[in-house]
């Protein structure tokens, strides 16, 4: 079976071939300009899916050598995202589906990064514990198989990738802020100064933005401003605002371990390609004897070997759907219940 998956919820246009179990494309294309606004601008990101993503899929294609009368399943991102940047890839994905008569499968975004682990050789066992960090949200969730998904916390605020953001434009680093942060934080000490991390009723959800705010006062009261802070000192509160967003990650999944009996641990989303979070993760599920599955870089950001391969998954549960589908831009309740 060969399923296409499409990706345009953000800034990334994917396209990716998966033939039965082997990812034979996953063509990734960032749209990095935005980094001169500090951010997504979400119009100029719809226009720049519309420019790729036909080039982008006839590179797949070729990359693949599957013809497009050799595509069995047409497997596309619907949300959360940007709605306009949704819509490029979706109604194409619909269009596509429509001209070569085959079936089209929806796909939840954050379920591709959940099931992100399953593109790697060691992949996660059911039941299995997953971290999903991302730019827009934080979730740990009971994974019993690929239909029974139990939510146990997310955030009540930012997400722990928005608040790596929102930290390095702080500290005049610029966007996508994790990478930076990551890179300033690796020349700095990560116990020079504490930031709170927040306890809340519900042990299981987080909270980042009390994080963020302690950053800024911290910034105001020693410096008054950003520019003002030496070189030395930011690399420090890189360092020390990394350490805080860790040490909160590892402290639920570590009494999510003690509750509930998993087999595996997957730490997913765009946040996990952070060096000091996936050693340190890997580090608690040693001494926990668990074993932890996290995706090499290229499937941790945003990507469609995910989406190709949870709408796999879908298409073998019957779950198609008719061209009338729409996108959504956020979590419904119905979503991880
Ligand atoms: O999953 P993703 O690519 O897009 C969403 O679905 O949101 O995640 C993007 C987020 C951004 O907030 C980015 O700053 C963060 O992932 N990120 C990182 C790192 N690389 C990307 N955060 C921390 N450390 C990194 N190395
Ligand atoms: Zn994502």
């Amino acid at each position: 079976m060969n399923v296409l998956g499409i990706e345009s919820s953000c800034d990334e246009t994917s396209v990716a071939l998966l033939s039965g179990e082997v990812l034979k494309a996953n063509l990734i294309s960032s749209q990095d300009f935005h980094t001169k606004y500090g951010g997504v601008v979400p119009e100029l990101s719809s226009r720049a899916h519309l420019q790729i993503i036909i080039p982008l899929v006839k590179d797949a294609l070729s990359k693949s050598q599957i013809k497009l009368n050799e595509i069995d399943v047409i497997a596309a991102t619907a949300g959360p995202g940007l709605i306009g940047a949704l819509l490029v890839g979706l109604t194409f994905a619909k269009g596509l589906a429509y001209s070569l008569n085959k079936p089209f499968v929806p796909v939840n975004h954050i379920e591709g990064h959940l099931f992100s682990g399953f593109l790697m050789e060691e992949k996660p066992e059911f039941p299995f514990l997953a971290i999903v960090v991302s730019g827009g949200h934080t979730l740990l969730l009971l994974v019993k198989s690929f239909t029974d998904i139990k939510k146990l916390g997310s955030t009540v605020d930012d997400a722990a990738g928005e608040a790596f953001d929102k930290v390095a434009k702080m500290l005049g680093l610029g966007y996508p802020g994790g990478p930076k942060i990551q890179k300033a934080a690796a020349l700095g000490d990560k116990y020079k100064i504490d930031f709170p991390v927040a306890e809340l009723k519900d042990f299981y959800n987080f909270s980042f933005s009390g994080l963020k705010t302690s950053v800024l006062r911290f910034i105001q009261k020693e410096y008054g401003e950003a520019s003002k802070i030496p070189q030395t000192d930011l690399y420090d509160i890189a360092a020390s605002f990394q350490h805080a967003v860790i040490r909160a990650i590892l402290g639920k999944t570590h009494k999510a371990l003690k509750n509930y009996a998993v087999n595996s641990i997957s730490l997913v989303g765009g946040v996990a390609a952070n060096k000091e979070l996936r050693e340190s993760l890997a580090e608690l599920a040693g001494k926990q004897k668990k074993k932890i599955v996290i995706p090499s870089i290229e499937f941790c950001g945003d990507n469609a070997a995910m989406i190709a391969f949870r709408g796999s998954k879908l298409f073998e549960a019957g779950k198609t759907s008719g061209l009338q589908y729409s996108p959504f831009p956020g979590l419904s309740k119905q979503h991880f219940a």
